[in-house]
Protein backbone atom coordinates (compact mmCIF):
# COMPACT_ATOMS: atom_id res chain seq x y z
CA UNK A 1 0.00 0.00 0.00
CA UNK A 2 1.18 3.60 -0.92
CA UNK A 3 1.09 5.81 1.85
CA UNK A 4 2.03 9.10 1.51
CA UNK A 5 3.86 10.87 4.41
CA UNK A 6 2.16 13.89 6.36
CA UNK A 7 3.84 17.02 6.95
CA UNK A 8 2.19 17.99 10.19
CA UNK A 9 3.49 21.74 10.14
CA UNK A 10 0.99 22.31 7.22
CA UNK A 11 -1.93 21.90 9.20
CA UNK A 12 -3.20 24.75 12.03
CA UNK A 13 -5.60 21.55 13.50
CA UNK A 14 -5.29 17.86 13.66
CA UNK A 15 -8.35 15.58 14.92
CA UNK A 16 -7.96 11.57 14.99
CA UNK A 17 -11.34 10.51 15.39
CA UNK A 18 -11.04 6.85 16.83
CA UNK A 19 -13.13 4.02 17.02
CA UNK A 20 -13.10 0.62 18.24
CA UNK A 21 -10.65 -0.46 15.78
CA UNK A 22 -8.04 1.41 17.12
CA UNK A 23 -7.89 -1.10 20.37
CA UNK A 24 -8.42 -4.16 18.14
CA UNK A 25 -4.82 -4.22 17.66
CA UNK A 26 -3.97 -3.92 21.55
CA UNK A 27 -6.19 -6.97 21.93
CA UNK A 28 -9.50 -5.09 23.13
CA UNK A 29 -12.32 -6.47 20.95
CA UNK A 30 -14.37 -4.15 18.56
CA UNK A 31 -18.36 -4.30 18.80
CA UNK A 32 -19.66 -4.85 15.37
CA UNK A 33 -16.38 -6.85 13.75
CA UNK A 34 -15.31 -10.40 13.79
CA UNK A 35 -15.26 -11.57 17.67
CA UNK A 36 -17.51 -8.06 18.47
CA UNK A 37 -18.77 -7.25 21.60
CA UNK A 38 -22.61 -6.89 20.43
CA UNK A 39 -22.29 -10.83 18.39
CA UNK A 40 -21.77 -12.09 22.13
CA UNK A 41 -24.01 -9.55 24.39
CA UNK A 42 -27.32 -8.64 23.86
CA UNK A 43 -26.75 -5.05 24.54
CA UNK A 44 -30.39 -4.80 25.57
CA UNK A 45 -29.33 -6.72 28.87
CA UNK A 46 -26.22 -4.99 29.43
CA UNK A 47 -25.86 -1.51 27.94
CA UNK A 48 -28.81 0.52 28.24
CA UNK A 49 -30.36 2.71 31.02
CA UNK A 50 -33.26 -0.20 31.24
CA UNK A 51 -31.08 -2.61 31.71
CA UNK A 52 -28.98 -1.09 34.77
CA UNK A 53 -32.36 -0.31 36.34
CA UNK A 54 -33.75 -3.84 36.15
CA UNK A 55 -30.63 -5.54 36.82
CA UNK A 56 -27.73 -3.29 38.02
CA UNK A 57 -25.28 -5.92 39.56
CA UNK A 58 -25.47 -7.44 35.94
CA UNK A 59 -24.68 -4.32 33.80
CA UNK A 60 -21.58 -4.03 36.77
CA UNK A 61 -20.57 -7.66 35.87
CA UNK A 62 -20.47 -6.80 32.52
CA UNK A 63 -18.06 -3.68 33.02
CA UNK A 64 -16.00 -5.43 35.43
CA UNK A 65 -14.86 -7.61 32.19
CA UNK A 66 -14.76 -4.77 29.98
CA UNK A 67 -12.35 -3.31 32.59
CA UNK A 68 -10.59 -6.36 33.35
CA UNK A 69 -9.97 -7.12 29.51
CA UNK A 70 -8.86 -3.76 28.71
CA UNK A 71 -6.21 -4.10 31.61
CA UNK A 72 -4.65 -7.00 30.17
CA UNK A 73 -4.11 -4.74 26.61
CA UNK A 74 -1.81 -2.38 25.97
CA UNK A 75 -1.44 0.97 23.36
CA UNK A 76 0.05 -0.10 20.93
CA UNK A 77 2.73 1.61 18.02
CA UNK A 78 -0.23 3.55 16.71
CA UNK A 79 -1.13 4.67 19.85
CA UNK A 80 2.49 5.77 20.95
CA UNK A 81 2.41 7.98 17.22
CA UNK A 82 -0.53 9.67 18.26
CA UNK A 83 1.17 10.68 21.32
CA UNK A 84 4.30 11.62 19.20
CA UNK A 85 2.56 13.74 16.76
CA UNK A 86 0.76 15.45 19.70
CA UNK A 87 4.17 16.30 21.16
CA UNK A 88 5.46 18.04 18.36
CA UNK A 89 2.41 20.04 17.47
CA UNK A 90 0.92 22.75 19.35
CA UNK A 91 -2.85 21.55 18.13
CA UNK A 92 -4.05 17.75 18.29
CA UNK A 93 -7.13 16.66 19.62
CA UNK A 94 -8.41 13.06 19.81
CA UNK A 95 -12.12 12.70 19.33
CA UNK A 96 -12.93 9.18 20.82
CA UNK A 97 -15.90 6.78 20.88
CA UNK A 98 -13.43 4.38 22.79
CA UNK A 99 -14.35 3.98 26.70
CA UNK A 100 -11.33 1.83 27.74
CA UNK A 101 -8.91 4.69 28.31
CA UNK A 102 -6.37 3.05 25.91
CA UNK A 103 -5.05 7.17 24.71
CA UNK A 104 -4.76 8.01 27.68
CA UNK A 105 -2.22 5.48 28.72
CA UNK A 106 -0.29 5.76 25.74
CA UNK A 107 0.89 9.13 27.18
CA UNK A 108 -2.04 10.93 25.05
CA UNK A 109 -3.83 14.52 26.32
CA UNK A 110 -6.37 16.28 25.02
CA UNK A 111 -8.68 13.18 24.51
CA UNK A 112 -12.43 14.23 24.33
CA UNK A 113 -14.46 10.98 24.79
CA UNK A 114 -17.65 11.15 23.40
CA UNK A 115 -19.23 7.74 24.83
CA UNK A 116 -17.35 8.08 28.57
CA UNK A 117 -15.30 5.99 30.54
CA UNK A 118 -15.28 2.83 32.13
CA UNK A 119 -12.97 4.04 34.48
CA UNK A 120 -15.72 6.58 36.13
CA UNK A 121 -18.49 6.30 37.91
CA UNK A 122 -21.31 8.84 38.53
CA UNK A 123 -24.25 8.66 41.37
CA UNK A 124 -27.26 9.70 39.60
CA UNK A 125 -28.90 10.59 42.92
CA UNK A 126 -26.64 13.31 44.45
CA UNK A 127 -25.25 14.19 40.45
CA UNK A 128 -21.54 13.68 40.97
CA UNK A 129 -18.65 12.26 38.91
CA UNK A 130 -15.55 10.43 39.84
CA UNK A 131 -12.60 8.57 38.53
CA UNK A 132 -12.49 5.15 39.65
CA UNK A 133 -9.27 4.01 38.76
CA UNK A 134 -9.47 0.44 40.76
CA UNK A 135 -7.07 -2.33 39.11
CA UNK A 136 -10.06 -4.64 37.64
CA UNK A 137 -13.75 -4.67 38.85
CA UNK A 138 -15.01 -1.43 39.85
CA UNK A 139 -14.38 0.03 44.04
CA UNK A 140 -17.83 -0.15 44.59
CA UNK A 141 -21.41 -0.59 42.78
CA UNK A 142 -22.87 1.59 45.37
CA UNK A 143 -22.74 5.88 46.49
CA UNK A 144 -22.35 5.81 50.32
CA UNK A 145 -25.67 7.63 50.05
CA UNK A 146 -27.65 3.86 49.23
CA UNK A 147 -28.56 4.56 45.32
CA UNK A 148 -26.39 1.94 43.25
CA UNK A 149 -23.65 4.06 40.98
CA UNK A 150 -23.55 3.90 37.17
CA UNK A 151 -20.67 3.59 35.01
CA UNK A 152 -20.17 7.24 33.40
CA UNK A 153 -21.06 5.30 29.71
CA UNK A 154 -23.08 6.83 26.94
CA UNK A 155 -24.89 3.85 26.57
CA UNK A 156 -27.55 2.93 23.59
CA UNK A 157 -30.61 5.36 23.84
CA UNK A 158 -28.75 7.91 25.99
CA UNK A 159 -28.26 11.54 25.30
CA UNK A 160 -24.41 11.96 24.60
CA UNK A 161 -22.83 14.97 27.23
CA UNK A 162 -23.65 18.17 25.26
CA UNK A 163 -20.53 20.26 26.90
CA UNK A 164 -18.76 17.37 25.65
CA UNK A 165 -20.27 17.69 21.84
CA UNK A 166 -20.23 21.02 21.66
CA UNK A 167 -16.33 20.44 22.29
CA UNK A 168 -15.56 18.25 19.89
CA UNK A 169 -18.23 20.30 17.05
CA UNK A 170 -15.70 22.59 17.91
CA UNK A 171 -12.82 21.19 17.66
CA UNK A 172 -13.50 19.20 14.40
CA UNK A 173 -15.22 22.33 12.95
CA UNK A 174 -11.80 24.26 13.58
CA UNK A 175 -9.35 21.20 12.25
CA UNK A 176 -7.40 21.20 8.83
CA UNK A 177 -6.52 17.82 9.20
CA UNK A 178 -9.38 14.61 10.28
CA UNK A 179 -8.18 11.19 10.49
CA UNK A 180 -10.35 8.48 11.05
CA UNK A 181 -9.29 5.15 12.53
CA UNK A 182 -10.96 2.17 13.67
CA UNK A 183 -14.20 3.13 13.41
CA UNK A 184 -17.17 1.75 11.30
CA UNK A 185 -19.13 4.87 10.97
CA UNK A 186 -23.22 3.64 12.05
CA UNK A 187 -23.20 5.25 15.57
CA UNK A 188 -24.64 8.89 15.46
CA UNK A 189 -24.11 11.64 16.20
CA UNK A 190 -20.30 10.30 15.82
CA UNK A 191 -21.07 8.95 12.64
CA UNK A 192 -21.41 12.86 11.13
CA UNK A 193 -17.79 13.74 12.30
CA UNK A 194 -16.36 13.14 8.79
CA UNK A 195 -19.00 14.89 6.88
CA UNK A 196 -18.43 17.60 9.49
CA UNK A 197 -14.81 18.22 8.79
CA UNK A 198 -15.33 17.55 5.15
CA UNK A 199 -17.04 20.54 5.13
CA UNK A 200 -15.55 22.81 7.06
CA UNK A 201 -12.70 22.27 4.41
CA UNK A 202 -10.62 19.52 6.08
CA UNK A 203 -8.52 17.39 4.87
CA UNK A 204 -10.27 13.48 5.45
CA UNK A 205 -8.14 10.49 6.09
CA UNK A 206 -9.50 7.28 6.87
CA UNK A 207 -7.33 4.30 8.69
CA UNK A 208 -9.29 0.88 8.64
CA UNK A 209 -8.78 -2.50 6.94
CA UNK A 210 -12.66 -2.30 5.70
CA UNK A 211 -14.98 -0.10 4.66
CA UNK A 212 -17.76 1.45 6.43
CA UNK A 213 -20.46 3.38 6.01
CA UNK A 214 -19.18 7.04 5.58
CA UNK A 215 -16.09 5.53 3.84
CA UNK A 216 -17.37 7.77 0.66
CA UNK A 217 -16.30 11.55 2.78
CA UNK A 218 -12.56 10.77 2.73
CA UNK A 219 -9.88 12.25 0.70
CA UNK A 220 -7.63 9.08 1.06
CA UNK A 221 -8.84 5.56 2.74
CA UNK A 222 -5.70 3.34 3.65
CA UNK A 223 -7.27 -0.04 4.09
CA UNK A 224 -4.73 -1.38 6.28
CA UNK A 225 -4.67 -1.64 10.69
CA UNK A 226 -3.74 1.33 12.38
CA UNK A 227 -0.50 0.12 13.96
CA UNK A 228 1.12 -0.73 10.36
CA UNK A 229 -0.74 2.54 8.90
CA UNK A 230 -0.22 5.28 11.40
CA UNK A 231 3.70 4.62 11.49
CA UNK A 232 3.95 5.03 8.11
CA UNK A 233 1.69 8.35 7.79
CA UNK A 234 3.80 9.91 10.33
CA UNK A 235 7.47 8.55 9.48
CA UNK A 236 7.91 8.55 13.29
N1 LIG B 1 -7.12 -0.82 12.63
C1 LIG B 1 -8.10 0.03 12.17
N2 LIG B 1 -9.39 -0.33 12.13
C2 LIG B 1 -9.74 -1.57 12.55
C3 LIG B 1 -8.78 -2.48 13.03
C4 LIG B 1 -7.42 -2.07 13.06
N3 LIG B 1 -6.44 -2.87 13.49
N4 LIG B 1 -9.44 -3.63 13.36
C5 LIG B 1 -10.73 -3.42 13.12
N5 LIG B 1 -10.94 -2.18 12.62
C6 LIG B 1 -12.20 -1.54 12.23
C7 LIG B 1 -13.29 -2.46 11.72
O1 LIG B 1 -13.12 -2.70 10.31
C8 LIG B 1 -14.56 -1.64 12.01
O2 LIG B 1 -14.86 -0.78 10.92
O3 LIG B 1 -12.76 -0.97 13.39
C9 LIG B 1 -14.15 -0.78 13.20
C10 LIG B 1 -14.87 -1.11 14.49
O4 LIG B 1 -16.22 -0.83 14.35
P1 LIG B 1 -17.25 -1.01 15.56
O5 LIG B 1 -17.02 -2.31 16.27
O6 LIG B 1 -18.61 -0.73 15.06
O7 LIG B 1 -16.77 0.14 16.60
P2 LIG B 1 -17.11 1.68 16.66
O8 LIG B 1 -17.29 2.26 15.29
O9 LIG B 1 -16.09 2.30 17.54
O10 LIG B 1 -18.50 1.67 17.42
C11 LIG B 1 -19.10 2.88 17.78
O11 LIG B 1 -20.86 1.78 18.97
O12 LIG B 1 -21.51 0.07 20.39
C12 LIG B 1 -21.25 1.42 20.31
O13 LIG B 1 -20.62 2.86 22.02
C13 LIG B 1 -20.13 1.82 21.22
O14 LIG B 1 -18.35 3.41 20.86
C14 LIG B 1 -19.05 2.33 20.28
C15 LIG B 1 -19.84 2.75 19.08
Amino acid sequence: MDIKAIDIGKYKGIVFFTGAGMSAESGVPTYRGQGGIWHEYNWQEYACQEAWKTNPEKVFDFHDLRREEALKCFPHKGHEIITDVQDSHPNVTVVTQNIDGMHQRAGTENVIELHGSIWRVRCEREGWVKEDLAEGSFENRKCDCGAWLRPDIIWFSDMLNQEVLKQADETISNCELFISIGTSGVVWPAAGYPQLAKSSGALCIEVNPEPGEQSYIYDSVYRGNAGDVLPRMFNM
